[in-house]
């Protein structure tokens, strides 16, 4: 195996594993020789990644917007498999599409605590644990919708760039302790959370019209830059927001 993405022995948590970039996560760390922790409200979808996986991987009911729930997933971690070395907090909901002016205060809540505060709670247990084996990797899932403006889901968009702010500040806080901390922010991926939103005619082609690559990424392609960014060779990267985009930012 490339000694770059080689994971041998690390111990990951890794959020929102029932669909998505989650469960192909999972799958290719696992495959590379990490240990995984894994949390979701989807228990069904979970258990059966984690049959699929075999051994060396733990599922736990997690709730991302409960503190009780994400320290959990690290106490687990510690107690099944002794430390801490990468934190992947991924697990999201996507907006209920209104104009700004539309927005409920429900949808806004929720958007900022499955969201945003779900981050915060994530890094405030996995940091003091990864310091406590010497270091390791946070990577906090964002969007394009936390780079720039994204109509009809202002919410989403305020809570992605909270997630890019959050990543920013810890990876200052913690880069004496050898704990790095970036965001990953893609464009579109055929995941479960846009479902409804590319449902609505035309909003296909207009998104992959917009894209200088004319096309979206594929779950493998945004996954396979979460890899990198998590790799244990990649140790000067941090304190960023990367762009896996097909160039949509660059414009
Ligand atoms: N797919 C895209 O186009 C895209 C683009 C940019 C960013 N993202 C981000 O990627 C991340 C993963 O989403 P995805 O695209 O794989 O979608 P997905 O819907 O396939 O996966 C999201 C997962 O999060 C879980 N989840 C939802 N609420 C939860 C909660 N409160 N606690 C724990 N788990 C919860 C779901 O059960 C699901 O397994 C999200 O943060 C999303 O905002 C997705």
């Amino acid at each position: 195996m490339d000694p770059l993405l080689d994971f041998s022995g690390k111990v990951a948590i890794i959020t929102g594993v029932a669909s998505g970039f989650g469960k192909q996560l999972s799958t290719s760390l696992h495959q590379r020789g990490a240990k995984l922790v894994v949390g979701d409200i989807d228990e069904a979808g979970m258990a059966e990644l984690v049959e699929s996986l075999g051994d060396n991987i733990v599922g736990q009911r997690c709730d991302v917007s409960s503190e009780a729930d994400c320290a959990a997933l690290v106490k687990t971690a510690q107690e099944k498999f002794g430390r801490l070395d990468i934190a992947v907090n991924n697990a999201g909901v996507g907006d209920a599409m209104s104009l700004t002016h539309e927005t409920t205060e429900q949808v806004f809540d929720k958007q900022m605590a499955v969201n945003l505060k779900s981050v915060l709670m994530g890094m405030k247990y996995q940091i003091p644990a990864m310091i406590e084996g010497g270091g390791g990797a946070v990577l906090n899932v964002s969007s394009m919708a936390g780079l720039g403006g994204a109509p009809n889901m202002s919410a989403y968009a305020a809570a992605k760039h909270g997630v890019i702010g959050l990543s920013k500040t810890a990876a200052v806080e913690y880069a004496r302790k050898n704990v790095r901390v970036n965001a990953i922010c893609p464009f579109f991926s055929p995941t479960n959370i846009g479902a409804g939103f590319l449902k609505a005619e035309g909003t296909e082609e207009a998104l992959s019209r917009g894209c200088p690559m004319k096309r979206y990424g594929t779950i493998e392609e945004v996954v396979n830059a979460m890899l990198l960014i998590l790799s244990p060779g990649n140790s000067y990267m941090t304190g960023q927001a990367i762009a896996v985009d097909g160039a949509v930012s660059a414009i």
